[in-house]
Parts: structure tokens; C-alpha cells; sequence
């Protein structure tokens, strides 16, 4: 059971480093992530990539929530259980996660890339939901993958072991600061195109200043002070 959760956490690691990486591009402005979205999608929806990946994440659910149980059946020690919480967290996560992104695809036919995260982290009411389940995401992540670090230093030294778990945690709550404040406009401006206002409301006319009707609507979160001057049009497309 466990070498099966490990080996389909090899291909899912690597998407996950795609992934993330796409996300933290997209610190350089929305032009610059959909570059990159554009070519990683050439990679992960390759029909073969898509289904590897697909029921590598299947097994990964599978195995996981067995060794979980594990874990709590015999109640082993606070980092296994560590282990098992963001685990399942991750588990839950990524059934709605996917469900949501194949939504916008398949039925509201959007392409799902910056402007559907930004849609739902930047729309008042939605982004209640959105933005507490994308970062406790990000911090189960990097909790799980914490734990492991853990569980291969321990066996040199013990401390080395805590002090990599402290660290990735560490780089893992800036990372979900970062792609938090992205996401929900608070970085630099973003303009979402109404294609996603129309399904998702637009924040203005949501925090009470309608905008005009087919007008493009800018985004009513104002810009962290540091990024207000250049960086402010690194979010143009
Ligand atoms: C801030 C957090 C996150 C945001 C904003 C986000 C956003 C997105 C978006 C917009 C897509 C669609 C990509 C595309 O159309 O090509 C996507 C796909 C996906 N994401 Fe995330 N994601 C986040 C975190 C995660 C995490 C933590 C995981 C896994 C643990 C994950 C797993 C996936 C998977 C499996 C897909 C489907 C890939 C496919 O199209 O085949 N995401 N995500």
C-alpha cells in the first residue's frame, strides 16, 4: 500500500511542481502566466499525461485514505498524524478542485486560467469559499510534504528532521501569502474579462459601484503598496 502511494506521488509531484510553478510565474504579471500556462498545458493534458495523472491521483486518494486509517488505528506519533490530517485534506481538495476546473471547461466552456482563480478569490461571497479552501490547501501541502522531509532526516538526526518540517512549512505560508494576494487581486490590478464577471458577479458591482454594461471591470482590491508603481502593469494581458 505504501510503495503504491509512493510511486503515484512521483508523477503527481512532478505536476505539482508544474503547477506551482505556473502559479508563482504568475507573480510576474497575467501575460506571463498564460505563457506558461499555455506550454505546461502541452505537457499535462497530452491525452496520455491526462490519464496517468488522473488515475495516479485516484490511487494516491485510495492509498492515502488506507494509510490514514492506519495511522489513526494504531495512534502513532503527532507527525504521522500530521501526516494523515493534510493528507486527507488534500484528498477532499483535489476532488472538488478538479471537479471545479473540468466545470469551467467542460460546461461554463472558460478557459480555466488566471482569470478563472482571480474570479473566484476576487468576487465578494464566493471568495469566502475560495480563499480558505485554496490556502489551507496550500498549507496541507506543504505540510504533507514537510512531513516526509521529516520522516528522511529523522533517521540522521532528529533535529535536522524538525528544522526541514519547520522550514518547508515556513516557504509553504509565504507561498499561500503570495498566491493569496495574487489571486484576489491585492498584488497588482487585475482586470477580469466578462466573460467570468458574467458567471461569477463582478466585484465592483458586488462591493455596491456597478459598472457599465460590456464594460471591462477593474478589480476593486487596491494594490500592496510595493508593487503600486511598476509592477502595477505587470497584471495587464
Ligand atoms: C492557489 C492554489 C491553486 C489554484 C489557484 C489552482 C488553480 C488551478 C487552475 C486554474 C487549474 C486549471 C489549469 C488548466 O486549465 O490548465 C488547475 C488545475 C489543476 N490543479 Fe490546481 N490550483 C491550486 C492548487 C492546487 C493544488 C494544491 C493541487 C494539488 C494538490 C492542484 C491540483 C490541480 C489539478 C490535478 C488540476 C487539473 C489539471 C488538468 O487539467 O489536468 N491545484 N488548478
Amino acid at each position: 500500500m505504501e510503495r503504491l502511494h509512493k510511486v503515484s506521488a512521483g508523477f503527481i509531484f512532478a505536476f505539482i511542481c508544474l503547477h506551482f510553478a505556473n502559479h508563482l510565474i504568475g507573480l510576474e504579471g497575467t501575460a506571463a502566466h498564460q505563457q506558461f500556462l499555455e506550454a505546461a498545458r502541452l505537457i499535462y493534458r497530452h491525452p496520455v499525461v491526462e490519464m496517468v495523472l488522473s488515475m495516479a491521483f485516484v490511487l494516491q486518494i485510495i492509498t492515502g485514505i488506507a494509510l490514514a486509517r492506519v495511522i489513526w488505528t494504531q495512534k502513532k506519533d503527532f507527525i504521522h498524524q500530521l501526516q494523515a490530517a493534510s493528507g486527507v485534506y488534500l484528498a477532499i481538495f483535489i476532488v472538488v478542485h478538479v471537479a471545479w476546473v473540468f466545470l469551467g471547461r467542460m460546461i461554463l466552456n472558460l478557459d480555466t486560467n488566471f482569470d478563472y482563480a482571480a474570479a473566484t478569490m476576487m468576487t465578494p461571497g464566493w471568495s469566502w469559499v475560495f480563499m480558505p479552501l485554496y490556502g489551507l490547501a496550500i498549507v496541507a501541502l506543504f505540510t504533507h510534504v514537510g512531513c516526509i522531509t521529516y520522516d528522511i532526516f529523522k533517521k540522521t538526526d532528529k533535529r535536522l528532521g524538525a528544522a526541514c518540517l519547520v522550514i518547508v512549512q515556513g516557504v509553504g505560508l509565504y507561498v499561500t501569502y503570495l498566491l493569496l494576494m495574487m489571486y484576489s487581486g491585492r498584488l497588482y490590478p487585475v482586470t477580469l474579462p466578462d466573460s467570468y464577471t458574467d458567471v461569477f458577479g463582478h466585484p465592483a458591482a458586488a462591493a455596491g459601484a456597478p459598472a457599465a454594461p460590456g464594460e471591462e471591470k477593474p478589480a476593486t482590491a487596491e494594490p500592496a503598496p510595493d508593487k503600486a508603481d511598476g509592477k502595477a502593469s505587470a497584471g495587464d494581458k
